[in-house]
């Protein structure tokens, strides 16, 4: 038996540092509840970073796990298998777009993103349009393209140089998209709601005005939905609220339940500048995954499923503005979906603390916003919960 110490210890001194993690041991999950090496139960508004979308031991995700583990999980790119294919044919049915290429992450869906824009536009004679344009306090990843088209300081300073040719524009200012998209940029990136940078969603007129301006420069735009796609953001897809839609759109997080896929679904114009040997990745769209993710999206994709997500979030905001809103300790309530962000006065990583001490995980977004990500799951009576626990929170610091 190793206890919650030990195991603490043992990621101290064997595992890399690149995570502050709590002094605390998760062992189990049912739900929208996680459960401590220690007994101790939290009602999780995390999900995973927004991956969990149906909750723990969800009976479609483990039905999915139990058959898929039964079959084939990997045969490699090199070979047509069904999961594959009707997955494929699902997301291109339901969304803007006519293909997909599936991957394993959403660094890696940007990363690929980016890759396709520049084939693009170089498979159309422009060889300087190679411009990529991506906006402040956005994030797409790690990787060394997706970091280049990440704002935060932080993660890019110490590996510079990153990709060139990146302008950053203001998010929600269209004036100051216009000053760098031009006929040389092949791809603007913009999340609908941006996640890590603080959750803001997009003003209406900003993703129609970029809409616009992709169209009059001959650019690609680019919706990351890694984090506000497949139901998050209260309907299937973030862009469906703007009454647009992107040329190609990333997803990763929620996509197969937990195991690891990104996938970049694209429209044929960009397909077209595609062909075999472009791009590729060992691991994807292996027959497991995209089984387990074609059982997640047949559970959400569905009118009940998503109606039910709408009428939770209109109540998960209107408790938020009403409730939390008074708070001296809360500055402002942003958001959209069940993926809230509470503009915090005390730094948000102590609020995050105090509520694991309430029996409350949450996670941050960036140094003064609290964020919310509850499954897509949490009922009414749970998203009541969650709102107490987080008064009982910030009572307890004020
Ligand atoms: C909007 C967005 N894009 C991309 C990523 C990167 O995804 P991953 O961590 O799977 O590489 C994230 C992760 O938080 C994200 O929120």
């Amino acid at each position: 038996m190793t206890t919650t110490q030990e195991i603490i210890d043992l990621e101290q001194q064997y595992v890399l540092q690149t995570y502050k993690r709590p002094e605390f041991v998760l062992e189990g999950g049912e739900g929208v509840w996680l459960y401590d090496a220690e007994g101790r139960q939290y009602l999780d508004a995390c999900s995973g970073i927004a991956v969990n979308a149906l909750g723990y031991r969800s009976e479609a995700i483990v039905e999915a796990i139990r058959q898929g583990a039964e079959g084939l999980l990997h045969v490699s790119n090199l070979y047509h298998t069904a999961p594959h294919a009707l997955l494929a044919r699902d997301l291109c049915q339901s969304s803007f777009a006519d293909r997909v290429f599936f991957c394993n992450s959403g660094a890696e869906a940007n990363e690929g993103a980016l890759k396709f824009a520049r084939k693009w536009a170089r498979s159309k004679g422009h060889t300087d349009k190679t411009g990529l344009v991506a906006f402040t306090g956005s994030f797409h990843g790690r990787t060394m393209g997706a970091l280049s088209v990440t704002a935060t300081e932080k993660y890019r300073a110490p590996f510079e140089p990153l990709i060139g040719n990146v302008a950053f524009a203001e998010f929600n200012n269209l004036d100051s998209a216009r000053r760098v998209i031009d006929q040389n940029t092949c791809a603007v990136i913009v999340e609908p709601v941006q996640g890590e940078g603080g959750v803001t969603p997009a003003d209406p007129e900003f993703m129609t005005g970029l809409r616009a301006l992709c169209d009059e420069t001959e650019t690609l735009l680019i919706a990351d939905e890694v984090q506000c796609g497949l139901g998050r953001a209260g309907a299937l897809w973030a862009y469906e609220g703007y009454g647009i839609t992107p040329d190609m759109m990333t997803l990763a997080k929620p996509l197969a339940g937990g195991l690891p896929m990104g996938a970049i679904l694209l429209t044929q114009i960009v397909a077209d500048a595609l062909e075999p040997g472009d791009h590729g990745s060992t691991f994807a769209a292996g027959p497991l995954v995209c089984s387990v993710a074609h059982a997640v999206f047949k559970h959400v994709n569905t009118p009940e499923f998503l109606n039910d997500v709408k009428t939770k979030s209109d109540y998960l905001a209107a408790k938020l503005q009403k409730e939390v809103a008074a708070s001296p300790l809360i500055e402002q309530v942003r958001g959209k979906g069940l993926m809230w962000g509470l503009v915090s006065v005390p730094p948000a990583a102590d609020i995050v603390t105090e509520a694991r001490n309430h029996g409350l995980i949450i996670l941050v977004a960036g140094p003064n916003v609290v964020r919310l990500l509850p499954p897509l799951t949490m009922t009414q009576a749970e998203i009541d919960m969650l709102v107490e626990r987080l008064l009982k929170t910030l009572e307890a610091m004020g």
